[in-house]
């Protein structure tokens, strides 16, 4: 379930409190590792995640990140004449993260999935050049148009940073990785083309070059129409679907292609009830039969209720026995 680990978890938030800052628990291994294991514990899930965020790999290139509670993610300014980013220090600073996964992956049943993740450069450029979060991702839209050659490059040492790291969690016992690019459907056409498939292409080359066999799933949120050439392009293993999709349109034009991932609107979990059964049994009717890793379509929210996510389990394990 995306986000499996969180705050709307009891659990989670008791843990979050003793770490002190939420980048201290994503950076202190035993408190990573017992954050993952919670969800696993609770419902049982096929596959862990990796407790992490995808904003520690701009900050292992030495932009500073930080957390405002109740508000989300800040970054210092960035200058894409002269980035002053350190790639050569990112896997070093980042071991704590990879001690976290050898951790779970010896803590978890041997049957639980691993999947480590990261986010995709265009996702991550997004941060970065606006400082925060941004409902339109304006100063990364405006930064494509008026310095192409400068986002260009910020774009090569992002999927750099992100095979490297990528290698890494998979060195460590992740089983398959996943790359988040949540702000994948603010492009245009060309700007699809150039920040969203090729870098990604070019990081599952470079992986799979890197770790043989490496095992890739996208998640371009927002892709709509474009899913089945993002897949064909990219050469993911499987695809994450957003809540918002055409059922009709991934069944007959995604499925055929790769297994497909998703794509429960999460609000359900929020609100729950017969419209929640009817929704897990429309994904089932639409996508079953065919390769599908039952998912939210994003990620779990803090209100999400906990009764709402056993519910579905229910529903979804009944119909795997019909
Ligand atoms: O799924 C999991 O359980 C693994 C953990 C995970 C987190 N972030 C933990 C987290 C994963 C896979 C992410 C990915 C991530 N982080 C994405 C891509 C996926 C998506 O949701 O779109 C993005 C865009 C981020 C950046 C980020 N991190 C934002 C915008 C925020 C603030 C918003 C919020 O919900 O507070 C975070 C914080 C964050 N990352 C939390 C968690 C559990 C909440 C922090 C807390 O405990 O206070």
């Amino acid at each position: 379930m995306m986000r499996q680990a969180g705050r709307y978890l009891p659990e989670y938030r008791q843990v979050r409190a003793k770490a002190g800052s939420f980048l201290d628990l994503c950076y202190t291994p035993d408190l990573a590792t017992e954050v993952t294991l919670q969800p696993i514990r609770r419902f049982g899930f096929d596959a862990a995640i990796l407790f992490s965020d995808i904003l520690v790999v701009p900050q292992a290139l030495g932009q500073k990140v930080w957390f405002v509670d109740g508000e989300g993610p800040r970054l210092s300014p960035i200058d894409l004449a002269r980035p002053g980013l350190e790639p050569e220090r990112l896997v070093e600073r980042l071991a704590p993260v990879f001690e976290a996964v050898s951790r779970i992956r010896a803590a978890l049943p041997p049957e639980t999935t691993l999947l480590g993740f990261c986010g995709a450069p265009w996702t991550l450029l997004t941060y970065m050049i606006a400082g925060r979060g941004t409902p339109d991702q304006l100063p990364a839209r405006k930064a494509v148009l008026l310095d192409p050659a400068g986002v260009d490059r910020l774009i090569d040492v992002l999927v750099e940073a992100s095979i490297g790291y990528l290698a890494a969690q998979l060195r460590a016992g992740a089983d398959a990785v996943q790359i988040f690019d949540t702000w994948a459907g603010g492009l245009d056409d060309a700007g699809f083309q150039r920040l969203v498939i090729e870098p990604t292409r070019r990081i599952v080359e470079g992986l799979r070059r890197e770790v043989p066999g490496a095992r890739v799933i996208g998640f371009p949120k927002g892709a709509g129409g474009h899913l089945p050439t993002y897949v064909r392009e990219t050469g993911v293993n499987a695809v994450g679907i957003d809540w918002q999709a055409s059922l009709d349109f991934v069944r007959d034009h995604v499925q055929p292609l790769r297994p497909v991932q998703g794509n429960l609107d999460p609000l359900h979990l929020v609100t729950g009830g017969a419209a929640l059964d009817a929704a897990v049994d429309r994904i089932l009717d639409r996508l079953g039969g065919r390769p599908l890793i039952f998912n939210l379509g994003h990620g779990i929210t803090p209100d999400g209720d906990i009764d709402n996510v056993t519910r579905m389990l229910g529903r979804l394990r009944g119909a795997g026995q019909r």
